[in-house]
């Protein structure tokens, strides 16, 4: 297969980035897309010009790292997919493919299609954990009854893997569908519920003071969410948020 790149190239934060075009040849239908560019930089590599940098890790669907803007969609074309479990067969021969980094004001570009997305790991600092008692006299998580819907409801929400396509596709870059998915994780189990009023105050609060936009129920992020992490965790989310805001002392 034959194609053309448009790639953002941009080196470094502050740098003034743009469009490049490389055309590549020999591309198979069973690469993945990652691989396509990994194809690419040798090329770019024995050329003597900088190879692409782009963010990758375990290469399947579970760490959240890959991020790309492809063809103006979040992780490309198809759905509950990342980018690293889109393959080339997707495309054909002769297409131009665009391809640019997640943009939102909190996820500062850091070279080229990578970008700093540690203000969701402030989010989930600020209190995305429960306390454990360590004392030894810990109960069994297991001996503590959880009615089944809430307990599917629950590893629903957990299967959030924070690569932040939600906030690359919303209009408003909100980062409500993985807030409220961190969030949904606890407040549905018992477990959760000691330190449930504070941490959903904190998380949307950190949410915030990071810059993430609003959210005005478009409902892009559900579409383009890898996880189908639903719009339902964002109701449950304002819902608790205004119940703790009415009894906190804040
Ligand atoms: S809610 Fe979905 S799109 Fe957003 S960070 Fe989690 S997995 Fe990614
Ligand atoms: S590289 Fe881990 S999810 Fe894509």
């Amino acid at each position: 297969m034959d194609l053309t790149l448009k790639i953002w190239r941009q080196a470094g934060p502050e740098a003034k980035g743009e469009m490049k075009t490389y055309p590549i040849s020999g591309v198979e239908d069973d690469m993945s897309f990652l691989e396509m560019l990994d194809y690419l930089n040798e090329q770019l590599i024995d050329q003597g010009v900088e190879p692409v940098v782009f963010d990758h890790d375990c290469r399947e669907g579970i760490c959240g790292m890959c991020s790309l803007f492809i063809n103006g969609e979040a992780h490309g074309p198809g759905r509950k997919i990342t980018t690293c479990q889109l393959h080339m067969r997707e495309f054909k021969n002769g297409d131009t493919i665009y391809i640019e980094p997640f943009r939102a004001k909190a996820f500062p570009i850091v070279k080229d299609l990578m970008v700093d997305r540690s203000a969701f790991d402030r989010i989930q600092r600020a209190g995305g954990f429960i306390s454990v008692n360590t004392s030894g006299n810990t109960i069994d998580a297991n001996a503590i009854p959880v009615p089944k819907e809430n307990a599917d409801k629950a590893f629903d929400a957990a299967t959030c893997i924070g690569c932040g396509a939600c906030v690359a596709t919303c209009k408003n870059s909100s980062a409500m569908l993985f807030a409220s998915a961190k969030i949904s994780q606890f407040s549905l189990l018992p477990q959760g519920q000691p330190e449930a009023k504070e941490r959903v105050l904190s998380m949307v609060n950190q949410m915030d003071l990071e810059g993430f936009g609003n959210c005005t129920n478009t409902g892009a992020c559900e579409v383009e969410c890898p996880k189908g992490i639903s719009l339902e965790n964002i109701a449950r989310m304002n819902r608790d948020y205004l119940l703790a805001s009415l009894s906190s002392n804040k």
